[in-house]
């Protein structure tokens, strides 16, 4: 058991440095199965689900040494093509590999994900995509086969633009004969980066970022070194710890565009926001900050991976707030954590309301989620008096070295282990 013994009150200043993205790193390390060829990752983040990405390729058969923030990955050789329960339970991510195997052995079976504490998570969209590609698709005992004896490309449209169904679907469709084009594809940045990672390798793909991707198949891909971007959930998080403590943070190592929709509500909330070409500073003002509304869609949409963050910030803030949260179900889990630090919210369906408080007070909390467990350090860092954060195993999936990174601005946080 992992917990963070957190006293909060303290304005957190200075200068902290954003990691490489860990939605980004995921699907490029499961790109790598595409071919047998290394291939060399960089500014990797030091992370739970980059591990557990790394175990599953290396039970697949390819060899994975890490070096510092580089990972090389060698896919020559690949022995198994199917990814147990284990693997599949530890990490939802683990089924990035369905394309790439699929693209490059026309096979691929993999435990069934099912759903997980913030949705019930369907894969739907990814196995309509392989499917429209030529594969057959069989869901029994709890494993899902997916096969093609060749795979043709094919228009796709995807219902949601579901970020891994278009990963997915881009990976298979690389090494597929002919064009194909995903309508309503997911728009994030991991998406550009991971088409950035496949065209250095020899892909041809164009139209990530947008609404609409066409992949031209292609025969051979080569080794290529990349480094991925940086994490903007991350970079999102410290800068509403600059906010929520009354603070001055600069965070660096950031692309600020992608940063847009949480910077927008950061200066509605009443707080200074400065953007540099590789910065971005966000520092409170002299005035409580203001009640928000905010609406979670896909990108270019507020994140759903920042709406707890935002939720803490939401609690302190004079007024009511609004908070609708549309991309995942059950993503409300932080908000009874949050009401024994004194937080005043009511919940109806997937709205929640939040009635600013003048200040929130410790008490034994619990992470239930990554996201979740990130926003319970946050109002923990605006807290009168100490919080304990039990359930750090999950912030420690998404956030590298989060303890020593909010040590440096100046926050007591005290990583125990028992
Ligand atoms: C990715 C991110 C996660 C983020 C989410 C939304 C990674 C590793 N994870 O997750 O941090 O919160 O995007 O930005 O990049 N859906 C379907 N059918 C499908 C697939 C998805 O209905 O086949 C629905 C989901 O239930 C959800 C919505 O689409 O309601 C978005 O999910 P999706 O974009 O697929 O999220 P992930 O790729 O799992």
């Amino acid at each position: 058991m992992v917990r963070f013994f957190i006293t909060g009150g303290n304005p957190l200043r200075g200068t902290v440095r954003a990691s490489g993205s860990k939605n980004a790193t995921l699907p490029i390390l499961a790109a790598c199965l595409l071919q047998g060829a290394p291939n060399v990752i960089q500014q990797v983040p030091a992370l739970k689900d980059v591990t557990t990405m790394c175990d599953v390729l290396e039970y697949l058969g390819a060899r994975v040494n890490r070096e510092g923030d580089s990972i090389r990955v060698d896919a020559t050789h690949i022995q198994s093509l199917e990814v147990g329960e284990d693997l599949m339970r530890r990490m939802r991510a683990s089924n990035l590999v369905l394309g790439p195997l699929l693209g490059r052995f026309r096979r691929v079976r993999i435990s069934h994900p099912g759903g997980c504490n913030i949705g019930s998570r369907p894969m739907n969209l990814h196995l309509k995509g392989l499917k429209a590609l030529g594969a057959r698709i069989e869901e029994k005992f709890g494993y899902i086969t997916v096969e093609a004896g060749k795979l043709e490309g094919a228009e796709i449209h995807l219902d949601v633009p579901s970020v891994g169904a278009t990963e997915n679907i881009m990976m298979a469709a690389v090494l597929a004969r002919g064009t194909t084009i995903i309508r309503n594809a997911a728009k994030e940045p991991e998406i550009v980066d991971l088409q950035n990672f496949l065209n250095r390798m020899g892909a041809r793909i164009k139209g990530a970022g947008t609404d609409v991707i066409r992949i031209e198949g292609v025969k051979h891909l080569n080794s290529v070194e990349h480094a991925v971007i940086p994490d903007r959930i991350e970079a999102g998080t410290y800068l509403v710890a600059a906010a929520i403590t009354g603070g001055d943070v600069t965070v660096t190592n950031v692309i600020p565009e992608h940063l847009e929709p949480v910077l927008a509500k950061l200066k509605e909330m009443g707080f200074l926001v400065e953007t540099g070409d590789e910065h971005v500073r966000v520092a409170a003002q002299d005035r409580r900050p203001r009640a928000v509304d905010i609406k979670t869609l896909p990108h270019p949409g507020f994140p759903t991976d920042m709406q707890p963050q935002m939720m803490a910030l939401a609690c302190l803030a004079e007024g009511t707030s609004v908070i609708t949260e549309t991309v995942f179900e059950n993503r409300f889990k932080h908000v009874s954590e949050l009401r024994r630090m004194g937080a005043d919210i009511k919940v109806e369906g997937q709205i929640a309301i939040i009635k600013g408080v003048e200040r929130l007070t410790g008490a034994p909390v619990m992470a239930t989620d990554l996201r979740a467990g990130a926003a319970l350090v946050l109002a923990a860092l605006a807290a009168e008096n100490g919080t304990v954060v039990e359930g750090v195993e999950h912030i420690d999936r998404g956030y590298e070295k989060m303890e020593q990174k909010y040590t440096a601005l100046g926050a007591r946080i005290m990583r125990i282990s028992t």
